[in-house]
């Protein structure tokens, strides 16, 4: 048979059988490259020809002992991995260049090297000196971290195999390269090589791996989004370059629930957690202002409150702006146009700007009627009153639905002092956690109750 070459994009993951310029799925240009097969093997046996070895079969009621795992001691990463790291567990952490993924893996390592798990790190992108300067900037010199500089894996895996370690950090998996694969490092083929064989070493010796790599322009973990399916865990280090908070994301995990977000603070001297973040998020909140409208929020199995800032003017250009950050530029074109067409409220010929306040991102439909909320108060120029939360999903009738956990998000706003919350009807009586509620059918009632005539 012929050998068919297979060329894959970077971008959608779209394969062609022959190269071009452009990707005809997703119409980006210079992102298709050929696919090196994983295994360099000569095996062209048809797999019925030769018998493999039998399975061992299961049912579905065999009880099996949950995942060993190790805590770090930091609350905030120990909640995201699920309760603390899995043992033979392969981990992709992503993020920004220059966000703090290397500073949070180190302070990660030396925590889990002090809680007494032997634990490696391998720098494929600083020389030992510069992670040692970091390591004594961090206050971590004495902590019992191996490390070493390397970016060939057979060196790398021949190490790990004798040095036997609990837990190893690979920074990041964009410089690692294999030898009998002729591409460079970086490229889809490398990184996805390369993160199979560390998967395939962390399942085989019990050893937990946690791969850092870098997303591009468009958020996705470079090229190598293909190596998000082979690990167990996903998680997103994000912010904003300007602020000091960076929530650590899990957007995929097999031993916990995805969602999941740990708070943190970049300090002089590394990160730091954040035990309380409402508090934090909406810690520069003065007097009420319009636009400005709090949402009780869930992320993962917590409550966090944040901040919609909504900005409207009139628009000097044809077509009028509408900048989204923190939110779903989708979903704010959707409410712009049930306001408009159901509630009688117009954005033709102004500008919109919306932004979740600190860095922080929503993707939670449950934010809708916050977002309403912001957009009609700065259009209208008057605020919400400063001790009121806000939530409800909006369909495109206009109507409320309600959304799930209502009662911890208000007991999370009672604790923080909020007083009031706008809400959508529920049946549930008595789980007002103490707040005055004002529950409403559809978004016409709250525009017209909340904004009287306009
Ligand atoms: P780094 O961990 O190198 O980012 P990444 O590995 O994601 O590329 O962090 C880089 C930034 O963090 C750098 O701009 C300096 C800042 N930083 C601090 O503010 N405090 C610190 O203690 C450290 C170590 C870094
Ligand atoms: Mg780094």
């Amino acid at each position: 048979m012929a050998k068919s070459n297979v060329f894959v994009c970077t971008n959608c993951k779209a394969s062609f059988s022959k190269w071009a310029g452009q990707c005809e799925n997703c119409g980006e240009w210079n992102t298709i490259v050929e696919e090196q097969p994983l295994s360099t093997g000569p095996s062209k046996k048809s797999l019925g020809a030769e018998r493999g070895r039998a399975l061992n079969l299961g049912n579905l009621s065999s009880v099996d002992a949950p995942p060993p795992r190790t805590e770090s001691g930091v609350a905030e990463l120990d909640r995201v991995f699920g309760g603390g790291l899995v043992d033979a567990s392969a981990i992709l952490v992503g993020g920004d260049p220059g966000i703090g993924k290397s500073t949070l893996l180190l302070q990660a390592a030396a925590r889990f090297a002090r809680n007494g798990l032997n634990v490696i790190y391998i720098s494929g992108e600083e020389a030992s000196a510069q992670v040692r300067m970091r390591a004594r900037r961090l206050g971590l010199e004495e902590s019992p971290v191996q490390l070493a500089s390397a970016t060939n894996l057979r060196d790398i895996l021949t190490t790990l195999e004798d040095a036997k370690p609990d837990l190893v950090i690979i920074d990041s998996i964009q410089t690692m390269w294999i030898d009998t694969i002729d591409a460079t490092p970086g490229s889809v083929s490398q990184v996805r090589s390369c993160a199979h064989e560390l998967t395939t070493f962390a399942k085989r010796n019990g050893v937990a791996v946690i791969m850092v790599g870098h997303v591009t322009k468009d958020g996705q973990i470079a090229g190598p989004r293909v190596v998000e399916h082979m690990v167990d865990t996903v998680l997103y280090f994000e912010g904003e370059r300007g602020h000091q908070f960076r929530i650590l994301r899990a957007v995929k995990n097999r031993f916990g629930p995805a969602d999941e977000i740990g708070v943190f603070e970049m300090t002089g001297r590394g990160l730091a957690e954040v035990k309380n973040p409402s508090a934090l998020f909406l810690s520069e909140r003065g007097e009420p202002t319009p636009g400005s409208v709090v949402f009780a929020g869930i992320e993962g199995t917590r409550p966090v409150l944040c901040e919609f800032q909504a900005l409207v003017a009139p628009s000097p250009h044809s077509q009028a702006r509408r900048t989204v950050v923190g939110w779903d530029g989708g979903r704010l074109a959707m409410i712009l146009a049930v306001l408009e067409s159901r509630c009688g409220v117009p954005f033709t010929g102004l500008d919109v700007y919306l932004n979740v306040a600190g860095g922080m991102r929503i993707s939670e439909p449950a934010a809708d009627l916050a977002v309403a909320a912001a957009l009609v108060s700065a259009r209208e120029d008057s605020a919400l009153p400063a001790d009121c939360v806000v939530f409800g999903e909006i369909s495109l009738s206009g109507a409320l639905r309600p959304v799930s956990q209502a009662e911890n998000r208000l007991k999370e706003a009672s604790k923080l002092g909020f007083t009031s919350a706008i809400t959508p009807q529920t049946k549930k009586k008595g789980a007002d956690a103490g707040l005055t509620l004002k529950s409403m059918s559809d978004l016409v009632n709250f525009v017209n109750e909340t904004f009287g005539d306009r």
